[in-house]
């Protein structure tokens, strides 16, 4: 008989987001009546850009005609593409990154996991806690780790805790560790790395061999001028981090999917002989192995907020959501909630009111205002009396979540 992948045994429960869906679609086959306002998983609201559409549309009509048709296209994305993103994201912040470092890809989500396939199984990884699940769960997945403990933290992996207690600044790792998620603008706490953190970062990893996995998901939330928007503007990250980057909450791509990967030629890993090698070879014969590139006109679709007009209106739409996070900041602080992140990020970190676990305040902010967010406890143990909520939504919607929630914590 066929043989199951047992380390999927070891996984908590269900994945964070389908279990909060769970919850909220039994709320509401009970209270049919109830406008339950959703600001759970960071899933954008506003349509696409116009500038956007207007080039999906434009590529469509090529795919339709005999002349412009196109069949299969590069796996690691085309040129077009993948040049408007090393000039616009990357030339013009002073960090080098080459055409052929740039992979396209359908998500970070699954980049972040698939990257695991050229990693041997003895690395030692290291999270921060909380984090988001995606990290740990695809380290389970492919047996890196012994089973959870009771806080749900798998034996084998390094967590390295933020609270409030450590101004959410993870200290670096007090063992060698050789591969390193760290995720800024972060999910879930929405809190920033400064420079001279992220050079901390790139100089252990530089002194240890490591890789830091790095997700840049949100940069476009980025408003502070003094943050980095990609860690290769940090000296020395081109030898020792991968970025993953997203059109997802950039421009609204969430279900449109479009998102790349640069893996820097000088990256490099050793063999179990000690043999330094380079990984991006590994990358993209993996890459073309596994994946037939994202479509043409999603493509062109990103393509779209590179140029003046897309790129205008994407902004107005991530300042949009910047506005949501504020109200929702604001809103909290005005009775007295501790609340952190929200300000160059789209989702707002507040500790749960009186000591109540992470979950309780999610059944009760549900069942009493018909509010969904994200219990802190589900992207780890150190996010337990902590709770996310998500800045993606109407204006409206926020407001009206605002004045609830601040009934229920009142
Ligand atoms: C989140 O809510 O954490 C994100 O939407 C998850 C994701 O981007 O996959």
């Amino acid at each position: 008989m066929a043989r199951l992948n047992e380390h999927y045994f070891k996984l908590k429960a269900g994945y964070l987001f389908p279990e909060i869906g769970r919850r909220v679609s039994k709320f509401c086959a009970e209270h049919p009546a109830a406008k339950v306002i959703r600001l759970g998983i960071g899933d954008v609201t506003e349509p696409l850009a116009p500038a956007v559409v207007k080039a999906l549309q434009a590529a469509v009509a090529e795919m339709a005609d005999r002349k412009t048709f196109r069949g299969y296209g590069p796996e690691q994305g085309y040129d077009f593409l993948r040049q408007a993103i090393v000039d616009n994201d990357y030339k013009s912040r002073g960090a080098h990154v080459e055409l052929d470092e740039v992979f396209v890809s359908d998500g970070s989500k699954c980049d972040t996991g698939n990257i695991l396939d050229i990693f041997g199984a003895d690395n030692v990884v290291a999270v921060i806690d909380p984090v988001y699940p995606v990290y740990v769960d695809t380290n389970v997945m492919v047996g890196r780790t012994g089973p959870a403990d009771d806080q749900g933290r798998y034996a084998g992996l390094v967590y390295i805790p933020v609270t409030a207690a450590n101004n959410f600044v993870p200290e670096l790792p007090k063992q060698k560790v050789d591969l390193i998620y760290l995720c800024y603008p972060n999910n879930p706490t929405g809190m920033v790395a400064t420079r001279d953190e992220l050079q901390r970062w790139v100089d252990y990893a530089r002194a240890n061999e490591a890789i830091i996995l790095y997700d840049a998901a949100y940069e476009a939330y980025i408003t502070d001028p003094a943050i980095p928007r990609t860690i290769y503007e940090i000296p020395g990250a081109r030898d020792v981090a991968i970025e993953f980057r997203s059109f997802s909450k950039t421009a609204g791509f969430t279900g449109v999917r479009c998102a790349f990967t640069v893996v820097p030629k000088t990256v490099m890993a050793s063999t179990s002989s000690g043999e330094k090698k380079p990984i991006h070879p590994l990358w993209n014969r993996r890459h073309c192995t596994k994946f037939n590139g994202v479509s043409y006109p999603v493509q062109r679709a990103a393509e779209a907020i590179y140029f003046a007009e897309g790129r205008q209106q994407i902004r107005e739409t991530v300042q949009f959501y910047l506005t949501n996070a504020r109200l929702i900041r604001e809103g909290l602080q005005a009775v007295g909630m501790q609340v952190y992140g929200g300000v160059n990020a789209p989702y707002v970190w507040l500790k749960t009111p009186g000591g109540e676990t992470s979950w309780d305040f999610f059944d009760r902010l549900l069942n009493q205002a018909h509010l969904v967010g994200t219990p802190g406890s589900g992207f780890g143990a150190s996010g337990e009396g902590y709770f996310r909520l998500s800045a993606f939504n109407s204006r409206d919607n926020v407001e009206e979540a605002v004045r609830r929630f601040q009934k229920v914590v009142s």
